[in-house]
């Protein structure tokens, strides 16, 4: 048994493997992986079958704002790779940025911008060529899909900040200034570390609520996990289509 396509679940998420029927099961620590502790990451991989495909989920993950270095962050995606994995999509939780991306909506990575400071690769592969990290042919099938379920799907340039805090006000006017739609602490490393394995990527942003300062609301993590959960089902759909037609 084997897959090469993988799907790592952010916050939120994780009751999109309810449709895998799991043949196997590994847990972080089996596969050499830190545990990740915060709620809603439950930390293991399984591998099934999903709309009649076989594939691996990674339900959870691990962040640098946990205290762990880039190389770590990235080595559920090394092990993926280890078991043949070469097309990899990274979902997530992420504040928006933009006008018309509305909390509950999905956006589909364009492309991102690497605020953590660091990277997985360092140490290891140099120069490694990040001019299209998500794949171009890929969304566009996505779009296609999206477009058959009348599901909106936005598109659009991911932040990923270390945190483990929420952004400021004035943090999020930079970002919106820099061009990115989205915002979050995650993906970016993992996106890295799968391009210099030379897999295919493809990342969606579940936008969970409004960067801070662009609605009267404060932000927490329950709202976060709240709307990921509610948006969860849209992102079932879209991917039920999209192996439908592969
Ligand atoms: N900022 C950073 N990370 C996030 C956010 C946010 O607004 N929402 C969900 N993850």
């Amino acid at each position: 048994m084997s897959a090469e396509i993988a799907i790592v679940l952010g916050s939120g998420l994780g009751s999109l493997a309810d449709a895998l029927s799991v043949e196997r099961e590994v847990s972080f620590a089996e596969a050499g992986l830190p545990s990740s502790k915060v709620a809603g990451h439950a930390g293991r991989f399984l591998l099934g079958k999903c709309f009649g495909q076989e594939m691996w989920i990674m339900q959870g993950r691990v962040h640098l704002y946990e205290g762990h270095p880039a190389h770590d962050v990235a080595a559920g995606v090394r092990w993926l790779a280890g078991q043949g994995v070469k097309r990899l999509i990274l979902t997530n939780a992420a504040g928006s940025l933009r006008a018309g991306f509305s909390p509950g909506e999905w956006m589909m990575l364009s492309d991102h911008i690497n605020l953590t400071g660091t990277s997985p690769l360092e140490g290891g592969a140099n120069f490694i060529d990040m001019s299209q990290v998500y794949s171009a042919p890929w969304r566009a099938r996505m779009r296609d899909c999206a477009k058959k379920l009348m599901m909106p799907l936005h598109e659009g340039v991911y932040a990923g900040l270390r945190g483990p805090q929420y952004e400021t006000p004035a943090e999020i006017r930079m970002l919106q200034v820099m061009g990115a739609d989205a915002v979050g602490m995650s993906t970016v490393l993992e996106a890295l570390q799968a391009r210099a394995l030379g897999m295919e990527v493809m990342g969606f942003s579940c936008l969970t609520n409004w960067g801070a300062g662009l609605s009267a609301a404060g932000l927490n993590h329950s709202e976060v996990l709240h709307t990921g959960q509610s948006a969860a089902a849209q992102m079932m759909r879209l991917l039920q289509v999209s192996v439908a037609d592969e």
